[in-house]
């Protein structure tokens, strides 16, 4: 049975997702930080295995950003994506009733864009703006 879980604040199930996707995985302490510092989540079960997860961290004001979607490959095209995504966006929109204006921000991975435009995200190359930047670390 599928279900949904918010706000959880697994370590080992955070870096166990992250590492399935092929992302690595960070030190115990530092998703631990991240999760401390995620201002809403959602984790997916299939029974209490975990498959999937996705958080918002922002000011709730003036930005929102959505990071760290993530589905267990052998679950993957099976719409837990899409799952994750519409919990995030239920929240979001909560967070509008209140602050209309927020804006909502997300970094998405080499070719997972079209996943994105599906609930409506475009470039910001398209909505006339530059591109979304990041600081070179290499
Ligand atoms: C990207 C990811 C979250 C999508 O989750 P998923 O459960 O496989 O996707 P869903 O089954 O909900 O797919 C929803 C729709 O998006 C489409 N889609 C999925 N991945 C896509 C991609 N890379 N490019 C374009 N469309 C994509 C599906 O075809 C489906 O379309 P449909 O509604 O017309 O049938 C998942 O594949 C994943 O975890 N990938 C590895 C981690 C990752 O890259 N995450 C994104 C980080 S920015």
């Amino acid at each position: 049975m599928i279900t949904i879980k918010e706000n959880v604040k697994n370590i080992e199930e955070f870096n166990y997702l992250y590492d399935s996707v092929g992302w690595g995985s960070y030190d115990k302490e530092v998703t631990k930080q991240a999760l401390d510092n995620t201002y809403y989540s959602v984790s997916i079960y299939d029974n209490d295995k975990i498959i999937g997860y996705g958080r918002l961290i922002g000011d709730t004001i003036c930005f929102m950003y959505i990071h760290d979607v993530m589905v267990l490959p052998d679950y993957q095209s099976k719409k837990i994506g899409t799952l994750i995504m519409n919990k995030l966006l239920e929240e979001i929109n909560r967070i509008k009733e209140k602050h209309p204006d927020v804006l909502v921000y997300l970094g998405a991975s080499k070719n997972k864009e079209g996943f994105y435009e599906k609930f409506g995200f475009i470039t910001r190359e398209k909505a006339n703006l530059g591109a979304g930047m990041i600081l070179d670390e290499e």
